[in-house]
């Protein structure tokens, strides 16, 4: 298991916003996390990634201990994230961006990188080619030198991904990727994420569109109120009556 969420809980003054979540992800699928709104899924990315600290429960990551971590620590075991709105570098570059991805990860580091010493000018050669490297495999190395405000909506959630891909994830954790997206750009970020599954990364994925989510999932988690209120393929939630019955109501799944 690359991630293990044991009875996990975070609490917002009265609010429980998650209560109890306990799962386990196997190394290489796709996870999706579903639910209605203000089910608790950023809540618990959030508690994943160290930008808050869980109340009660347990994180394992590949078997050890990453609970209540800072996002630094999580970011050097090998976890990256998006946020559910964009968070590019507007006035810098595309490569730029992905840049400051590998920096986070780099053993320089930025410090070395504002005195400009040598070590760090052979490896910023190093961090710029890797970085175009992950622009190709997002598709937008033709924008390279553009500035990132510049870019297309679809283009710049891309972008957020080669940036996270850039700090050398084994589990990427997305946070409503297709949100916003045009059906175009929303079937080339299945693909994408695909390829990120095939290169033997793990994905867990916050997303409201049925269609990516039933799509590419291996397996997919429900919310509800901060609960998990069901758990299995996509074929076993698309028949789950809880599920439709909570989060689907009278709509059609997938
Ligand atoms: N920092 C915070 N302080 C207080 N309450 C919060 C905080 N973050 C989230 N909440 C509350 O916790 C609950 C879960 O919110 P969360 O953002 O995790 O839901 P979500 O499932 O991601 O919803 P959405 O689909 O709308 O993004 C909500 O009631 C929200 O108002
Ligand atoms: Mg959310």
């Amino acid at each position: 298991m690359i991630l293990e969420v044991r009875d996990l809980t975070k609490i917002f003054g009265g609010l429980k916003a998650i209560e109890e979540v306990s799962f386990k992800v196997k190394q290489g699928i796709i996870l999706s996390v579903i639910g209605p709104n203000g089910a608790g899924k950023t809540t618990l990315f959030n508690c994943l990634t160290g930008v808050l600290s869980s109340t009660r429960g347990r994180v394992l990551f590949e078997g050890a201990d990453a609970t209540n971590k800072r996002a630094h620590e999580i970011t050097a075991k090998g976890v990256a994230r998006t946020f559910q709105n964009i968070r590019v570098f507007g006035s810098m570059t595309v490569l730029e961006n992905v840049m400051i991805g590998q920096h986070l990860r780099s053993k320089e580091g930025l410090f070395t990188a504002i005195l400009g010493t040598d070590t760090f000018r052979k490896e910023e050669d190093e961090i710029r080619s890797k970085a175009l490297e992950y622009l190709e495999f997002a598709g937008i190395q033709d924008y390279a030198d553009t500035l990132a405000e510049n870019l297309p909506y679809g283009d710049q959630k891309r972008l957020e991904i080669a940036r996270a891909l850039a700090t050398e994830p084994k589990l990427l954790l997305l946070d409503e990727p297709a949100a916003g997206m045009n059906p175009q750009e929303t079937w080339e970020l299945m693909e994408l994420i695909k390829r990120i599954r095939e290169w033997g990364k793990t994905v867990i994925i916050i997303e409201h569109d049925m269609k990516v989510v039933m799509g590419i999932s291996d397996r997919i988690i429900v919310l509800d109120h901060g609960v998990k209120i069901a758990e299995g393929t996509p074929d076993e939630i698309r028949n789950n009556p809880y599920v439709i019955e909570a989060y689907l109501g009278k709509e059609e799944v997938g």
